[in-house]
C-alpha cells in the first residue's frame, strides 16, 4: 500500500438483517482511499449508508464483505486488530453528530478530555492530565476558564468543541466526523468547520468527513465521494465534482443546494433522480484523472 494512503476501504459491503427473510444492503461494495493529510468527504442523503461506512471504519460494525486497511493494518482481521490494539484505539477517533450530548454531565471538561488518556494509559506529554486538557481546549479555541465547567453549563457549540478536544487528546492521525455539525446553529457550524480546516492545514490531521450538506463539503473537502443507496456514484476532487458533475444523481444533489440569490433560486430547475441506471451491476469508470463515475453494466 502506498505510504501516503492512511485509510483504504476495499469492496466494503454491509448488510443489516431486518428479519428472517429480509436483508438490507446498506453499503454495497464501495472502495475509496483517504490520503494522509486530506479531508475526504462522504456525501449523500439520509439513509444512503454514510454512518454505516463510518461505523465499519471504527470497528463498531463488522463488514459483511470487503476489507478496511488503516495504516496498512486490516482492521477487519481479528488477529491484526489484536496485534495493533493500541494504535487502532488511539490513532482513529470518531466525532458524532450527538457527541456533545453524550458527554457525561457529571464530569468537568478537564475530566472528559483526560479520560481517554487515562483509559489508554497514555503518558501525558505536558506533565499532568489537567495540563493536557488545557492544551487540547486551547487547540479547539477555548481557554482554561472552561476546564472546570460541566457540559450543562456550556453551549452546544462549546460542548462539541469539548468532544473534539477529547478525540484530539489521543493525537489521532484520522478523525472520522459523522455529521459533526448537523445539530448546531448555523453560526456555530461555521466555527467548527473552520476549526477542522485549521486542524488539517496547521496540524496535518486527516479527516473522513461525512455530511449531507454539499455547500460544507465544497468548502472543506479536498476530494469527495457521493453515496446513493450504499453505492458510490461519483468520486472526484471537490472542485472537479462541483464544476463538472457527471452522474445524474450528483447533478440532482447539486441542484438542491440553496442559492443565496432569490431570483436565481426561483429560476432554478428542480432535478429529481429516479435511481435509473443504479439498480443493477456496474462499476466506477475514470472519466478524467481522479474523477470516477458509476457506469451501469450493459445488459
Ligand atoms: N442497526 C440497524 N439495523 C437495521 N437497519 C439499519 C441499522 N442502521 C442503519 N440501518 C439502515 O441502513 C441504511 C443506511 O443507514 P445509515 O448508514 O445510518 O445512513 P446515513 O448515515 O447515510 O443516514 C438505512 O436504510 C438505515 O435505515
Ligand atoms: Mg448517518
Amino acid at each position: 500500500m502506498a505510504d501516503d494512503i492512511l485509510l483504504s476501504v476495499r469492496h466494503l459491503t454491509h448488510c443489516f438483517r431486518l428479519s428472517k427473510r429480509q436483508v438490507l444492503r446498506a453499503v454495497d461494495g464501495i472502495s475509496f482511499d483517504v490520503q494522509r493529510g486530506e479531508i475526504f468527504g462522504l456525501v449523500g442523503e439520509s439513509g444512503s449508508g454514510k454512518s454505516t461506512v463510518a461505523r465499519c471504519v471504527m470497528n463498531i460494525l463488522r463488514p459483511t464483505q470487503g476489507e478496511i486497511l488503516f495504516n496498512g493494518v486490516n482492521v477487519c482481521d481479528a488477529a491484526q486488530r489484536r496485534a495493533n490494539k493500541k494504535m487502532l484505539q488511539t490513532q482513529r477517533q470518531i466525532i458524532f453528530q450527538d457527541s456533545a450530548s453524550s458527554l457525561n454531565p457529571r464530569m468537568t471538561a478537564a475530566e472528559i478530555i483526560a479520560e481517554p488518556m487515562q483509559i489508554n494509559h497514555i503518558t501525558t506529554p505536558r506533565g499532568s492530565c489537567r495540563a493536557e486538557a488545557e492544551f487540547q481546549l486551547h487547540y479547539v479555541g477555548m481557554d482554561a476558564s472552561y476546564l472546570d465547567k460541566y457540559p450543562p453549563e456550556l453551549s452546544g457549540g462549546m460542548r462539541q468543541r469539548v468532544a473534539i478536544a477529547r478525540a484530539l487528546s489521543m493525537e489521532p492521525e484520522l478523525l472520522v466526523a459523522d455529521e459533526p455539525i448537523a445539530s448546531l446553529d448555523v453560526s456555530i457550524q461555521a466555527q467548527i468547520i473552520n476549526l477542522f480546516k485549521h486542524l488539517q492545514e496547521e496540524h496535518g490531521f486527516t479527516f473522513l468527513f461525512i455530511a449531507h450538506d454539499l455547500a460544507v463539503v465544497r468548502y472543506l473537502c479536498d476530494r469527495a465521494a457521493v453515496l446513493y443507496h450504499g453505492k458510490i456514484v461519483e468520486l472526484a476532487p471537490t472542485a472537479e465534482l462541483f464544476s463538472n458533475p457527471c452522474h445524474p444523481y450528483t447533478k440532482a444533489l447539486l441542484s438542491a443546494i440553496p442559492i443565496p440569490d432569490p431570483r436565481k433560486e426561483r429560476a432554478r430547475p428542480l432535478v429529481k433522480f429516479d435511481g435509473k441506471g443504479l439498480r443493477g451491476e456496474g462499476r466506477l469508470e475514470e472519466v478524467s484523472a481522479g474523477h470516477l463515475v458509476w457506469k451501469e453494466a450493459e445488459t
